[in-house]
C-alpha cells in the first residue's frame, strides 16, 4: 500500500489532501487497525489529557493513581462524583468514531485498538474493540486493601450505572455489596497493572495489520504507544491523525494534522466509494 513519506497538513487544504491520502490507503487495507487516544473523543465532550486544556491541565496525575484511591475515602468519594456529573449527560460517539464503525463493517479494519474508557467506539457500533486502559462502563470489587496496582477482590462486578445508583442514593463511596471491599471503576489508574491479556490481544491485532491509523493520541503512554510503534518497525504502514504534533510523526508514513471527525469522515467517504 504506497502510502509515500510523511505529509504534514497545516491547513484545510493540506488536511483535506491528507485525508484523500488516508482515504486511498483504507481503500487498499484489509485488515488495517485503528489506534485511537482521547482526542477521538473531544469531539463528543470529553477532555483529554494533555492538550492545553486538558485534563491534566487542571488535576495532578498522581490524584487519580490506584494507590490513592484505595488509601483516600475522599480520593473515591471525588471520583464517583466527578463521574455521576460526566455520565448525567452521557456522551455520544461523534463522526469520527462512526466513521471507524463503518470502515470496520465494510472489512477495511479488522478492529479498534483503543485507550479510551469511555465505550464510545462500541455505542458506534465497532465490534471489535481492544480497550488497553479498561473501561468505565462497569464497576468491580477491588478488595479491601489491594496491593502493588492489582485488584483483589471477591469477583462482584456490576454496570456503572449500580454505582451511580448508589451515589445518588446516598452512599458516597459505594462499597462491595457481597464482601465490603472498596469498589472501583474498571478503567485502569495510574499505577495498576494492565488486566490480564488484553495487552496480548492489542498485540495480535496490531500484528497482523497491514495498515495501522493512530487517531488522537499524544502517543506518548507505554505500553499502549508500543504498539504503533512496534508495527511501524515491523513496517506496517502507519498512519497519524492528530491536531498536534506526536511523538511518532517521524515515523509515520502519512501524518495529517487536522480534526479527527472531519479526517476520518472525509477518508471513509473516499475508502467506501
Ligand atoms: N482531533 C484530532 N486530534 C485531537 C482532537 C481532535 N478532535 N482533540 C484532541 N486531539 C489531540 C490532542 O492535541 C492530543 O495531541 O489528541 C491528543 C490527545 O493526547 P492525550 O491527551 O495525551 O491523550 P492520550 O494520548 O489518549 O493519552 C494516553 O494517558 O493519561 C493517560 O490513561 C490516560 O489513556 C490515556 C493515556
Amino acid at each position: 500500500m504506497p502510502v509515500g513519506r510523511v505529509t504534514l497538513a497545516d491547513d484545510a487544504r493540506l488536511a483535506a489532501s491528507g485525508a484523500r491520502r488516508l482515504g486511498e490507503a483504507l481503500a487498499d487495507a484489509r485488515a488495517g487497525v485503528a489506534f485511537t487516544g482521547a482526542g477521538i473523543s473531544t469531539e463528543s465532550g470529553i477532555p483529554d489529557f494533555r492538550s492545553r486544556d486538558g485534563l491534566w491541565s487542571r488535576y495532578r496525575p498522581r490524584d487519580f493513581s490506584f494507590s490513592r484511591y484505595v488509601a483516600s475515602p475522599q480520593v473515591r468519594v471525588e471520583a464517583w462524583r466527578r463521574r455521576r456529573e460526566l455520565w448525567s449527560r452521557p456522551p455520544r460517539p461523534n463522526p469520527g468514531h462512526l466513521a471507524l464503525a463503518g470502515l470496520e463493517r465494510a472489512g477495511r479494519l479488522a478492529g479498534v485498538v483503543t485507550q479510551n474508557v469511555d465505550g464510545l467506539h462500541q455505542a458506534a457500533g465497532s465490534r471489535r474493540v481492544v480497550e488497553l486502559h479498561g473501561s468505565s462502563r462497569f464497576v468491580m470489587c477491588i478488595g479491601a486493601r489491594p496491593r502493588a496496582g492489582t485488584p483483589a477482590g471477591c469477583g462482584f462486578r456490576a454496570g456503572q450505572d449500580w454505582a451511580l445508583a448508589r451515589h445518588e442514593a446516598g452512599e458516597a463511596d459505594p462499597g462491595c455489596p457481597d464482601c465490603g471491599g472498596l469498589v472501583k471503576s474498571t478503567a485502569v489508574s495510574f499505577g495498576q497493572n494492565l488486566f490480564p491479556g488484553v495487552l496480548d490481544e492489542a498485540t495480535r491485532l496490531v500484528r497482523s495489520a497491514d495498515l495501522v491509523v493512530a487517531v488522537g493520541s499524544t502517543l506518548r503512554v507505554h505500553p499502549a504507544a508500543g504498539l504503533p510503534a512496534a508495527a511501524a518497525r515491523a513496517g506496517v504502514p502507519l498512519a497519524i491523525v492528530n491536531d498536534e504534533p506526536t511523538s511518532l510523526d517521524e515515523v509515520a508514513d502519512l501524518v495529517v494534522r487536522g480534526r479527527a471527525g472531519r479526517v476520518l469522515s472525509a477518508a471513509a467517504v473516499l475508502a467506501l466509494a
